[in-house]
């Protein structure tokens, strides 16, 4: 075997003040589970992180609303995230939070490198500060009346009336969201990350990929720089919930979320090696010129990976590995790939949570199971556009490719074989042609759909395999054991025997994306190490509180990314249908539950 590679499946954070629905998962989670199991199932050296997003405006806005701390939004809502990782079977080798002191410390020394790497400086803006409430407000905190289009409660940082993004010192007549007070503005000092003077390495580093990078990636980054150039972005705020600013006299201001979220990529790694006892361990993704890591994420975050991201691990430079390592002349990754997908719609509409336009995954998971929902969110992912989901088209793919093509193959197969060979796989003698010319199409599976799941492009590896399903099935159409078990026993064996062998490799090749139903098939196959690992909840305590993450543990997982080795003769399982038909009703009766 070739060496295994290193490779880094980074996923975006989620907010912790909503719940995970359809297009979350199809935008990023679900992409990057498929991913990794893949390159598990290669033999490579994979870790795949990501977490809560703990802190920002969109968490303590939710708690201020309904009256609790940001520290119990969060708390809430990552618990409920725990829960729809476990039941979808999203293997991160960990799911973290951005509130552990772990973080903190990482996050601080970015900040630190920066700073003494002379990347940071300071200035003084004006913002609007509440002295009702004796604090500066965010721009989402203050409402008014638009500058531009005069809509009278246009907020701070953008106006609903006419779309524009705002300057919220502008605002007329502008009031606290809060308790409705007049703020009034006054002066604050923030640091600043100095993207301009990173500017020529960060387009050099887009550059070096700008030749297989997705295009909607390029355009936001690269594209994006060379028309308007970087300006400076203020990386501080004047909140309390956060991450502290590690400098004197800054007690008062955070680590703006965006600037800390993204360090979770290397934060997490570095909880990871601690929790399994090799605490260097990260440095091998993360100290490693020849690592390869991917971001998996939806196009809203495409600047904060594609250039900001870059930017800040350029910046840090060697010091980061000194402060935080002891290392001298280490520098940091820098990402191979930011796949970004584009959005998922809902019938024809944008997917809105709060207006229950919206598939929630832990509710549909009442009603459905897991692999329909990972087959349709696949076969439908926003690769390269906005795609939609729709209950009719969900209803059609469930029973028409799932049930008929591949369910019921491995299904009718199996039964069979174990009604006349007594639960043992039929010896075949020797192979007919046809039969050599199956087994052969569906080994190059493993080049071909493999080949589309290493450059990401991932509906097309899944309708290959699929296709691949569908030619098993006009072989059996044209063999037609069901007649041959009648005439000559010896020749339905081999058929029998050949499709086994068949189902037992597309049974690896549905795996990433398949990942429960392909688990019941191995077994039924009579295999008995799983294909993959599972998934274990820890929680772990620091200064800051108590901590619950989510780990793979990879146990006796043996799934390897290769043909079947079916043996004649092995035995195997009663099989049980891997997916339910469906009833046409459930079209009309999901669609009734939208917006209400
Ligand atoms: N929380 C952000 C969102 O949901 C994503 C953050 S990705 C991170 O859009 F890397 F910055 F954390
Ligand atoms: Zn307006």
């Amino acid at each position: 075997m070739t060496n295994p590679e290193t490779i880094l499946v980074a996923v975006a954070w989620p907010y912790a003040n909503a719940r995970i629905h359809a297009g979350n998962l199809t935008g990023a989670y679900l992409p990057a589970d498929i991913f990794a199991r893949f390159h598990r199932l290669k033999g490579n050296r994979v870790l795949m992180v990501s977490g809560s997003d703990a802190h920002g405006t969109p968490v303590t806005v939710r708690a201020e609303t309904e009256g609790v701390t940001p520290y119990d939004v969060y708390r809430r809502f990552h618990d409920g995230f725990l829960e729809v990782l476990q039941k979808t079977g999203l293997h991160y080798d960990l799911f973290t939070t951005t509130h552990t002191r772990n973080h903190f410390t990482v996050s601080q020394d970015i900040f630190l490198a920066l700073k003494d790497n002379g990347y940071l400086y300071t200035e003084k803006q004006k913002q609007w500060y509440a002295p009702s409430q004796k604090r500066f407000l965010p721009d989402r905190y203050v409402e008014g009346t638009c500058y531009i289009c005069g809509y009278e409660n246009a907020r701070g940082d953008q106006c609903d009336g006419c779309g524009n993004l705002l300057d919220a010192t502008l605002l007329i007549n502008p009031r606290s969201k809060i308790d409705g007070s007049t703020p009034e503005l006054r002066e604050t000092e923030h640091f600043y990350l100095d993207l301009g003077k990173l500017q020529d390495e960060v387009v050099a580093f887009l550059k070096e990929r700008e030749n297989y990078w997705r295009p909607n990636v390029l355009r936001q980054s690269l594209g994006q720089i060379l028309a308007e150039g970087l300006r400076g972005r203020p990386i501080t705020r004047d909140l309390e919930w956060g991450i502290e600013v590690p400098v004197d006299g800054w007690e008062d201001k955070r680590l703006y979320v965006w600037f800390e979220a993204v360090i979770g990529y290397l934060s997490a790694p570095v909880e990871w090696s601690e929790i399994i006892g090799r605490p260097d361990a990260w440095q091998e993704w993360w100290f490693n010129p020849d690592a390869k890591t991917y971001y998996f994420i939806g196009k809203d975050n495409i600047p904060f990976h594609a250039v900001i991201w870059p930017a800040q691990l350029i910046g840090a430079g060697t010091r980061f590995g000194e402060l935080f390592a002891g290392e001298k002349d280490k520098r940091l990754t820098l990402p191979y790939d930011v796949p970004a997908n584009e959005f998922m719609n809902l019938e024809g509409k944008k997917i809105s949570g709060s207006r229950n336009w919206v598939v929630d995954v832990l509710d549909f998971l009442e009603r459905y199971d897991p692999d329909p929902l990972r087959y349709y969110l696949t076969v439908n992912m926003p690769e390269s556009k906005d795609t939609d989901w729709d209950w009719e088209d969900f209803y059609n793919r469930n029973n028409g490719e799932l049930v008929a093509t591949w369910g019921n193959l491995a299904n009718r197969v199996l039964s069979f074989a174990y009604k006349h060979w007594e639960g043992r796989v039929p010896d075949p003698g020797e192979l007919r042609p046809v039969d050599e010319e199956i087994l052969a199409k569906v080994e190059a599976g493993f080049e071909d759909v493999g080949g589309r799941l290493e450059k990401v492009q991932l509906r097309a590896a899944l309708s290959e395999a699929m296709r691949l399903a569908s030619e098993v099935n006009k072989y059996l159409d044209t063999t037609g054991p069901w007649f041959e078990i009648k005439q000559d026993k010896a020749q339905a064996a081999k058929t029998i025997y050949t499709a086994m062998r068949c189902i037992d490799s597309l049974k690896v090749l549905f795996s990433p994306f398949l990942p429960f139903t392909s688990e019941k098939l191995h077994a039924y196959l009579g295999y008995t190490t799983p294909l993959f690992g599972s998934q274990v909840v820890e929680t772990r305590r620091d200064d800051l509180g108590e901590h619950t993450a989510l780990r793979y543990v990879p146990g006796e997982a043996s799934g390897r990314w290769e043909p079947s080795r079916l043996q004649p003769g092995q035995t195997f399982q009663k099989p049980r249908p891997l997916f339910r038909k469906l009833d046409h009703a459930i079209v009309e009766e999901e669609r009734g539950r939208l917006g209400k």
